[in-house]
């Protein structure tokens, strides 16, 4: 069985508010609704659940009624870091077995294909843990306070091994469930992602990387909503694809 869990408790900070950024419009319906779409159309999914900001639990749950989106079976309040929203999610799905597939997906992230579904899904057949990640074109450097002032390049990691990760990320209920525990208990719990919380507290479990894709943004900024909209006419028009 899959669940999927889409991430919406965040309020955008960066996006400027007050609204959430998951609950602006793209192309005529809100960014979240794209997201939970995408989960329920794909065959694979059984069940999807969202975690909204507390205050607009009931906004989503019309979006969902309204949109048709019979596979989400609950809306419930995410937590105040993403990390707490995630176990929130974890919490919810307490009952399931732990050889069950979660699925951990950001709301801003809209344009998720089927692609990257299915083989997420495909990967946990051998793997207990998967990322989605793309090459960096551009090359990414470690920076570090100036002494001046300012910042200068700490050191150039070779961009060939470097990847940039988006969602879903994807795992075995037993191992995120085993990764989170230790990862609560720790007073030293740095913010990362679910990826991360894996790769830190069970170091022995390999974190298998999915291929993602260019257009698989993540709504940050003002300007990415005009980004994502691009985006969704051009995959209408496949010929003139974006990826
Ligand atoms: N998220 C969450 N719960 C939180 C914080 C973030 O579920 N307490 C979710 C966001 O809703 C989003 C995803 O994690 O779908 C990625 O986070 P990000 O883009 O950083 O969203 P925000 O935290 O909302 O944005 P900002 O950092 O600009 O405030």
């Amino acid at each position: 069985r899959v669940t999927a869990a889409v991430l919406a408790g965040g309020v955008g900070t960066r996006m400027g508010g007050p609204r959430p950024k998951q609950l602006l419009p793209l192309a005529g319906r809100p960014v979240i609704e794209h997201a939970i779409a995408a989960f329920c159309a794909a065959p694979e999914v059984d069940d999807v659940i969202v975690l909204m900001v507390a205050d607009y639990v009931g906004e989503v749950e019309k979006i969902v009624a309204e949109g048709g989106h019979t596979k989400v079976s609950r809306v419930l309040p995410g937590g105040a870091t993403r990390t707490e929203t995630s176990a929130a999610a974890l919490h919810a799905l307490e009952g399931a077995g732990d050889d069950e597939i979660v699925l951990l997906h950001d709301a801003v992230r809209p344009l998720v294909t089927p692609d990257i579904i299915r083989a997420c899904i495909a990967a946990l057949e051998t793997a207990g843990a998967i990322g989605v990640a793309i090459p960096s074109s551009d090359t990414v450097v470690e920076a570090a306070p100036g002494t001046s002032g300012g910042e200068v390049i700490r050191q150039v990691p070779p961009r060939a091994s470097l990847r940039r990760m988006q969602t879903p990320q994807g795992f075995r209920l037993g191992v995120i469930r085993r990764a989170y525990r230790l990862a609560l208990a720790d007073p030293e719990l740095v913010a990362t992602d679910d990826c991360g919380v894996v790769l830190r507290y069970l170091p022995e479990v390999p974190v298998r990387l999915v291929p993602g894709a260019e257009s698989n943004i993540k709504v940050t900024h003002p300007g990415d909503l005009g980004v994502a909209e691009a985006l969704l006419r051009h995959r209408e028009q496949p010929d003139r694809g974006a990826r």
